[in-house]
């Protein structure tokens, strides 16, 4: 079977720190109802450094530690919800940073599933084309951009951070991927962008009835329809993942779960039968930081023994789209 290399890890995050009191002083809430609700005590927020400055420093540990030339990295996929710009792409400016310049480089945006989705993304890109030699993963996210910090039932939940893996293919490791959307959940979780407003336009009647209104840029979450979406997708995505190796989730060293909220992991955990030492959580100290929280929360777990060489772990994301993705590696 043809799998990866995960050959360098890295991860960066912003110096502030946001605990919930701090949270308290600006909207109603408390930490009490904060933890019980969500299991998340802090996060981490942007003083000003851009999405692709934290991308660019996660990556460069990640680099550092495969111990390679950024010039013989092939391919770039970045992942993120908080672009700095529309254009350039996060990807061409973390390539400029890192010296990886003649690199592919690509975004791409699957909302919290992202890493999920580039990490099986990459390993096809190493698998079918042998000019590519490594491939890095970067996910950055800035979720402070499109938080509304008047809204306790939002502003409560996410942080700012990156991470950054390199790969390279390996003949003789297991591998499966299980990746999906339903577009019919898309007014459950969005951020809305721009709209064309030009000196010709006459219609500003709302296209799209669909999605719910208004002009906000902040996210704008049904957080019940988010919780049911994400507790039935999780252990499905980690079931359907093994199944396709013919292993099962029980045959798991280790999950790394989007960091979403610890209510979610707990009923998923219970629904797979797992007890919960098989789940790698960080979301305390980190909020839910998107596309990013995966890969962070898989550093983290690499740099504290939680994931061994060998493992058999199973990384698994949900989020807008609504999007879900489950991928079981040998570490
Ligand atoms: N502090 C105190 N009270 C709060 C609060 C806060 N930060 N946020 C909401 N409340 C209040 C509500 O106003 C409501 O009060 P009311 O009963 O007087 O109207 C009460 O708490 C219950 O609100 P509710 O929205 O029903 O809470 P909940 O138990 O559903 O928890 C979430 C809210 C957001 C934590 C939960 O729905 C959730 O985790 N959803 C999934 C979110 C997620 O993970 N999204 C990202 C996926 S990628």
């Amino acid at each position: 079977m043809t799998g990866v290399n995960i050959i360098g890890v890295g991860k960066y995050v912003p110096d502030l720190i946001v605990t919930n009191d701090m949270l308290s002083e600006i909207v109603d809430t408390n930490d009490e109802w904060i933890t019980t609700r969500t299991g998340i005590k802090s996060r981490h927020i942007t003083n000003g450094e851009p999405t692709y400055h934290l991308g660019a420093m996660a990556a460069k540990e990640a680099v550092q530690d495969a111990d390679i030339d950024p010039k013989d990295i092939g391919i770039i996929i970045v992942t993120t919800i908080t672009n700095d710009f529309s254009t350039p792409s996060v990807s061409c400016l973390i390539q400029r940073e890192i010296g990886a310049i003649g690199s592919l480089a690509i975004d791409i945006n699957c909302a919290c599933s992202g890493f999920v989705y580039a990490f099986d993304m990459a390993k096809r890109y190493l698998e079918t084309d042998k000019d590519i030699k490594y491939a890095l993963v970067v996910s950055a996210e800035e979720l402070s951009k499109i938080t509304d910090y008047t809204d306790r039932s939002t502003c409560i939940l996410f942080g700012d951070g990156a991470a950054a893996v390199v790969l390279e293919l390996n003949d003789n490791k297991m591998f499966s991927s299980y990746l999906g959307a339903d577009g019919t959940g898309a007014e459950f979780l969005l951020v809305r962008s721009y709209q064309s407003e030009t000196p010709f336009t006459t219609n500003h009647d709302r296209f799209d009835d669909k999605m719910p209104d208004g002009n906000s840029h902040y996210l704008f979450q049904n957080g019940k329809e988010v919780y049911k979406f994400a507790t039935k997708t999780l252990p499905s995505a980690v079931i359907n993942s093994c199944e396709k190796i013919g292993i099962t989730p029980a045959d798991l060293d280790l999950i790394i779960p989007h960091q979403a909220n610890i209510r979610i992991i707990e009923t998923a955990a219970k629904n797979l039968g797992l007890s919960m030492d098989k789940f790698y959580l960080n979301l305390e100290n980190h909020g839910n930081t998107s596309s990013a929280s995966v890969p962070m929360a898989l550093y983290d777990a690499v740099k504290d023994g939680n994931l061994k060489k060998g493992n058999k772990a199973c990384i698994v994301g949900f989020g807008a789209g609504l999007t879900y993705g489950g991928v079981v590696f040998e570490f």
